[in-house]
């Protein structure tokens, strides 16, 4: 049984364990900086039998909505459960706006995964991360996709 659910402060133990093995280049989170995200971003979670799968927080950038963190427990992934989150929160954010994120240069999983939900490249940041390497930029729109650079 699977659930998209908020984000509760009972939850934090949990989310801090999943992204442990998560680290790396492309996906570094500080653990203080990670506290504050979950409870600032609007956040959600995707569980199954009571264990949290994966979570996106979302912040409101007010022209857009933003994904600052997204990831799904190691030994949770390729099953589907990050689809399913993202397809259900992108289909409820109100009001309906833009939705951007910004993706290491070397994630293949996570840009193939945007590019199956309908988000598009539309910039580049050189230098961003810490190894040197770019952010790609994508951003997904409803009622106007935007073209593939
Ligand atoms: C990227 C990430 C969030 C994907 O989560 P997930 O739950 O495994 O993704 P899903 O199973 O829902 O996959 C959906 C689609 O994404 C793509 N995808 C996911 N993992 C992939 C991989 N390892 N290689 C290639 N494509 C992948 C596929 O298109 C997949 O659809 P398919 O299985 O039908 O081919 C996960 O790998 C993760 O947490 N990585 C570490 C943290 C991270 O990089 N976060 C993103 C920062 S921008």
């Amino acid at each position: 049984m699977s659930t998209v659910r908020r984000f509760v402060p009972a939850d934090e133990n949990q989310l801090q364990s999943l992204v442990q093995p998560l680290q790396g280049p492309g996906f570094s989170w500080d653990d203080l900086l990670f506290s504050a995200e979950l409870v600032q971003a609007q956040t959600w979670v995707y569980e199954v039998a009571g264990t949290i799968q994966s979570f996106v927080c979302i912040r409101d950038s007010g022209e857009a909505w933003e994904f600052t963190i997204v990831a799904t427990r190691q030994d949770g992934q390729r099953k589907g459960s990050m689809k399913a989150l993202l397809s259900s929160v992108m289909g409820g954010l109100e009001p309906r706006r833009h939705i951007w994120l910004e993706v290491h240069e070397q994630n293949l999983a996570a840009q193939a995964l945007y590019q199956g939900l309908g988000f598009r490249q539309t910039g580049l940041r050189g230098g961003y991360y810490r190894d040197g390497s770019a952010a790609l930029l994508y951003t997904w729109s409803e009622d106007k996709p935007l073209p593939s650079v």
